[in-house]
């Protein structure tokens, strides 16, 4: 084991020794060869942070590895615990904790060059300031600006401008002087309090911790004497009571504890307090702790909270002061970070997770995208890897939010891929678009069992996928022939004629398909509500899209029916003759050829499409409808 391993094991006693000095959280940006690990390195080195054997072994490398002669190379002190972890050897190495006389520290180090924004957007979100970093040769750069604005979308209010490697540019003021105009005439347009500069060298350690005389011009702090002395928020204490609930403790009959973090405000006992989504209300009993009961918590404060009355609560729900409820919408806008290779597909359905609430939406609307170097607002209608954006999102069920500014727990969100499970976004709300408790289903008294029973069938959606050519809209035109003639009453949408009206101002992109798809599914639901018999037929290549017309639906009124005919068998019938343009390069996009098809994990039914006769496969659909009950 590493010896910083050994450190963070011993974390917790080294917390307690300097237990009642305060905490700064901070980051730091820089670009590759701007000497961050450098920096950090220098912090942990001057901070006297290094073991022995860490320093020995650190001398070794620098004499084989080091890029810096005969000095110590700090940057392979942290490098090599990026290496480490790469391996998996240690694993919660990514913040590295340091104390001085007056403060203790926690820096979260962002690695990973290409996944940079991913990373420093998850180590900003708790952070109090942000060390940007600067190469004197290099000056402001795109980056810098990157950093620095999504630094204060996520609500970081100081910044420390390191303009480091000032021992290349022979300690020069000019250089320095114009570095800090440069960066504040962009800063401006961006919401810090305060903006240090600071010229230094992390190599050699001039104006980290220790002054240096080569600076002499410089009369502001060291980095060290700044980040011992800036201000550290306190104000979450002040806010009103809210704690997400983390899970249901249910040890035995006679005990249902609701465990949390506090994430504002405090709570004391026989405080009212209100289940935010439901309106519920009840006291608190007891306030349980690792180490006991309490009678008031704070925010930051991990615990368990039992309840006088017996109120229906789960994860995700939102206990908050019962006079100071939060505000519930499922419509927001929001500031997004998109953070994926795969651009963002407006209409697609995401999962986001919001304090610990997991809930379905997608992306209505993108207001604009943010040119980051100069702030201005361009039209966009995706968002790629790194972009930022204002967008509208609606989310499947209600949620109790505030907004980012107010609350970074309850108005942040990260935005998760529901096929691969990646984290692809970062989301902070600006503010709800209307009060959820405002808008009612309009309740009608003919419902849709009253419609299905008056037709007398059971209502459901038979959807087709598969490639162009397979199949699909002749086996459903044969499957709705043979349900007509049982007296079932039903609807055919069609890929091709939906085209022609209702979707008429869609393509083929990516964007456009998953919007083709969001609309059918709407209306395939509404069509299922009147109680008929519904038969979907379009090539629906994403997985997403059909998972989501799947769940707009209740259980069992979707029946997935994939047509599996091969690309080879589809091409050569080549019904409209698309495939040969397409091979000629006339139409773009073609599925098959330069558009990707998903094939269906789970569908409810296969059907040969590539071998066996349309009238046989149409009888499989209705055998498969008979055998569960649709028919009767
Ligand atoms: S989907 O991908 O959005 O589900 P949909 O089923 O509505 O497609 O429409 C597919 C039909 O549009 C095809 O059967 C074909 O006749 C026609 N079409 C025209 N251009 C394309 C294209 N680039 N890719 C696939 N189908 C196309």
């Amino acid at each position: 084991m590493s010896a910083i391993a050994a450190q963070n094991d011993d974390f917790s006693e080294y917390l307690t020794r300097h237990e009642e000095k305060d905490l700064l959280r901070f980051l730091t940006c820089g670009s590759v060869d701007d000497g961050k690990s450098t920096l950090i390195g220098r912090l942990l080195y001057d901070a006297k942070l290094l073991f022995e054997d860490q320093l020995a072994s650190l001398k070794r490398d620098s004499r084989k590895h080091g890029t810096v002669g005969e000095d110590i190379d700090l940057a392979l002190l942290v490098d090599g615990l990026e290496a480490e972890r790469e391996q998996g050897i240690t694993i919660d190495v990514a913040y590295r904790f340091f104390a001085t006389d007056k403060r203790k520290f926690i820096v979260a180090d962002t690695p990973g060059h290409e996944q940079y924004t991913r990373n420093m957007a998850t180590g900003a979100s708790t952070a109090d300031l942000a060390v940007i970093l600067i190469d004197a040769r290099k000056g402001v750069l795109s980056q810098t600006r990157r950093h620095s604005f999504i630094a204060s979308l996520l609500g970081i209010r100081n910044i420390v401008l390191a303009v480091n490697k000032i021992d290349l540019v022979d300690y020069s003021q000019s250089v320095f002087d114009a570095i800090v105009a440069d960066y504040a005439s962009f800063a401006s347009g961006l919401s810090f309090e305060s903006i240090v500069a600071i010229p230094l060298s992390a190599r050699f350690g001039d104006n980290v911790m220790e002054r240096s005389a080569r600076l002499g011009w410089f009369s502001g702090p060291t980095l060290v004497e700044h980040l011992e002395s800036v201000p550290v928020g306190t104000a979450a204490s002040a806010a009103p009571f809210r704690m997400p609930v983390q899970w249901v403790n249910r040890p035995n009959l006679n005990f249902r504890g609701f465990a949390g973090t506090i994430c504002s405000g405090s709570v004391h006992l026989g405080d009212e307090i209100v289940v935010a989504g439901s309106g519920r209300t009840s006291r608190v009993k007891a306030i349980v702790t690792a180490d006991g009961e309490l009678e008031q918590a704070f925010t930051g404060a991990a615990v368990t909270l039992t309840l006088e009355d017996e109120v229906d609560i789960s994860r995700g729900d939102v206990l908050a002061a019962a006079a100071q409820r939060p505000e519930i919408s499922d419509q927001f806008a929001a500031h997004l970070i998109w953070m994926s290779d795969e651009q963002l597909n407006p209409g697609r359905s995401y999962w986001i997770k919001i304090g610990t609430r997991t809930v379905s939406a997608s992306f209505t609307e993108i207001k604009h995208k943010v040119d980051v170097n100069n702030f201005s607002k361009l039209a966009a209608k995706t968002l790629e890897l790194n972009e930022v954006g204002l967008v509208n999102l609606s989310t499947q069920e209600p949620i109790a939010f505030e907004p980012y500014g107010v609350n970074k727990t309850m108005g942040g969100f990260i935005v998760i891929d529901r096929l691969s499970n990646l984290t692809v976004g970062a989301g902070m709300i600006e503010f709800g678009l209307r009060r959820a408790t405002n808008i009612h289903w309009q309740a009608l008294d003919v419902t849709k069992e009253l419609r299905a029973s008056a037709k007398g069938q059971k209502p459901v959606v038979l959807w087709f996928t598969g490639l162009s050519g397979a199949g699909k809209s002749t086996i459903a035109n044969l499957v709705e022939k043979r349900l007509a003639s049982l007296g079932k009453h039903t609807y055919l949408l069609d890929g091709d004629n939906v085209r022609h009206g209702l979707n008429r101002d869609l393509g083929f992109t990516e964007a456009d398909r998953v919007e083709n798809i969001r609309r059918v599914a709407e209306a395939a639901k509404l069509m299922v509500d009147a109680g008929l018999v519904v038969l979907a037929s379009f090539i629906s290549p994403f997985r997403a899209e059909r998972d989501m017309a799947r769940e707009a639906l209740e259980p069992g009124e979707f029946i997935e029916i994939f047509v599996d005919t091969s690309l080879e068998v589809a091409e050569k019938r080549d019904p409209k003759g698309l495939y040969g343009r397409a091979r000629a390069g006339m139409i773009k996009n073609f599925t098959g050829i330069d558009s990707p098809y998903e094939t269906p994990v789970s569908p409810e039914l296969v059907l040969a499409g590539g071998t066996k006769d349309p009238h046989d496969l149409a009888e499989e659909v209705v055998a498969h409808l008979q055998a569960r009950g649709y028919l009767d």
